[in-house]
C-alpha cells in the first residue's frame, strides 16, 4: 500500500509539522508550549475549537521563511515516503508574514525553493485564509495570493472555524483570487452541516470542497455536487478524530463515515490526511484503513487518484506528468 502512487489535495503545511519539530523550535526560542503536547509527545486537544487553538499555538513558533523551508522539506520527504507523487499544500499568509505582501513573497519563495529540492514529489501551494480571522484578513490573504499566482501558487482556499461569519462574507476575497486565475476550494461540511456546503457553493463557486462530507445528509445537494462536478477533499482519519458530527450520532469510526455512500451516489471523492500528526495518520494509513473497512482495492484507489488528478490545481503539462 505504501508504494502505491498517491495524489493528495488537502494538507495543511503547518498542521503537518511533526510535534518534535515544533517542540524543537519552541525550545530554541524559549517559548513554553508544554501545554499543547500529550505526555507521549503528540498534540493535545479536546475538541474542534481547542484544536484550532493548539494549531495556532504551534504556528506561533514558525516565524520565518527559513523555518517554513525546513518544514516544507520535512513534510514533503515524509509524504514522498508514503508514495505521494503530487501534493497540494495549504499555506496561510496569516502565518507567513501576517498578510504583508512583501513578507509573503519571501515565505513563498523559500517554500517553493525547498519543494523543488525534494525528489519524487511535485508540490503546488494553495494560499488559505482563516475563516475565524474574519473577512478583512481574508481580503489581505487573497491580495497576497493574487500577487503570487503562478506555476507554484495555484489555488486559494479557506480553513478555520466553519461557524464564524458566513461564506458570503468572503465573496470579495474569493473573487479576487479567482480573477487572478487561482483554483478555488473552501472547507465546508466538516462539522457545519450540509447547509454550510450549499451556502459555500452559492457564495464562493468552488470547484472543490474541503471535507464536504456532511452533504450526505441532503440528497439534492449530493446531486448538485455531481451536476457541478465539484470534487470533495475527503479526510476520513481527520473526521474520526475531530468531527464527530460527521457521524450523525453514530460512533465516530471509519465504518460509519459517509465516504462510500457519497461515492455510491456518484460524488467525486478523493483522500487526504489534513493534518497528519494531529490525527495520527499518513496516506498509507488512510489507504490501509479504507481497504480494510470498505474493501477498497487498487481499482478504487486508481479511481480516487484519477479524481484527484482531474481536480488538481495545476496545468495540463504537470497533470500529464503525474498520470
Ligand atoms: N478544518 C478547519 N481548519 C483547519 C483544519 C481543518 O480540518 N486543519 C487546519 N485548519
Ligand atoms: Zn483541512
Amino acid at each position: 500500500m505504501r508504494d502505491l502512487p498517491k495524489v493528495e489535495l488537502h494538507l495543511h503545511i503547518e498542521g503537518a509539522a511533526p510535534p518534535a519539530f515544533i517542540r524543537g523550535l519552541a525550545q530554541e526560542k524559549r517559548v513554553d508550549l508544554s501545554g499543547i503536547f500529550t505526555e507521549d509527545g503528540g498534540y493535545a486537544y479536546r475538541d474542534f475549537h481547542h484544536f484550532l487553538e493548539v494549531y495556532e499555538a504551534a504556528c506561533s513558533v514558525l516565524t520565518g521563511p527559513e523555518e517554513f523551508a525546513r518544514l516544507t522539506r520535512a513534510v514533503l520527504e515524509e509524504s514522498a515516503s508514503h508514495g505521494v507523487v503530487y501534493t497540494e499544500m495549504f499555506i496561510s499568509p496569516d502565518f507567513c508574514g501576517g498578510g504583508d505582501k512583501a513578507a509573503w513573497r519571501e515565505y513563498l519563495a523559500a517554500i517553493e525553493e525547498a519543494a523543488a529540492g525534494v525528489p519524487d514529489i511535485t508540490m503546488r501551494g494553495i494560499a488559505t485564509c482563516i475563516r475565524h480571522f474574519g473577512p478583512e484578513k481574508a481580503k489581505q490573504a487573497a491580495a497576497c495570493a493574487a500577487d503570487t499566482a503562478g506555476d507554484f501558487l495555484t489555488g486559494f482556499g479557506m480553513g478555520g472555524a466553519e461557524d464564524a461569519f458566513t461564506p458570503a462574507d468572503f465573496a470579495w476575497a474569493f473573487d479576487c483570487a479567482r480573477e487572478a486565475g487561482l483554483g478555488i476550494t473552501t472547507h465546508a461540511g466538516e462539522w457545519g452541516g450540509a447547509k454550510s456546503v450549499r451556502d459555500s457553493i452559492e457564495a464562493l463557486n468552488p470547484s472543490r470542497i474541503g471535507h464536504g462530507v456532511q452533504a450526505i445528509d441532503d440528497p439534492a445537494l449530493c446531486d448538485l455536487l455531481v451536476e457541478r462536478d465539484i470534487t470533495l477533499e475527503v479526510c476520513p482519519g481527520s473526521n474520526v478524530f475531530l468531527a464527530s458530527n460527521v457521524f450523525n450520532g453514530a460512533v465516530p469510526k471509519l465504518a460509519n463515515h459517509p465516504i462510500e455512500r457519497l461515492r455510491e451516489r456518484g460524488v467525486k471523492v478523493t483522500v487526504s490526511t489534513d493534518d497528519p500528526p494531529f490525527f495520527h495518520t499518513t496516506m498509507t494509513q488512510e489507504y490501509e484503513n479504507l481497504a480494510h473497512t470498505f474493501g477498497y482495492d487498487e481499482a478504487v484507489f486508481t479511481e480516487l487518484n484519477q479524481n484527484a488528478m482531474d481536480a488538481a490545481f495545476c496545468d495540463e503539462t504537470t497533470r500529464e506528468t503525474i498520470r
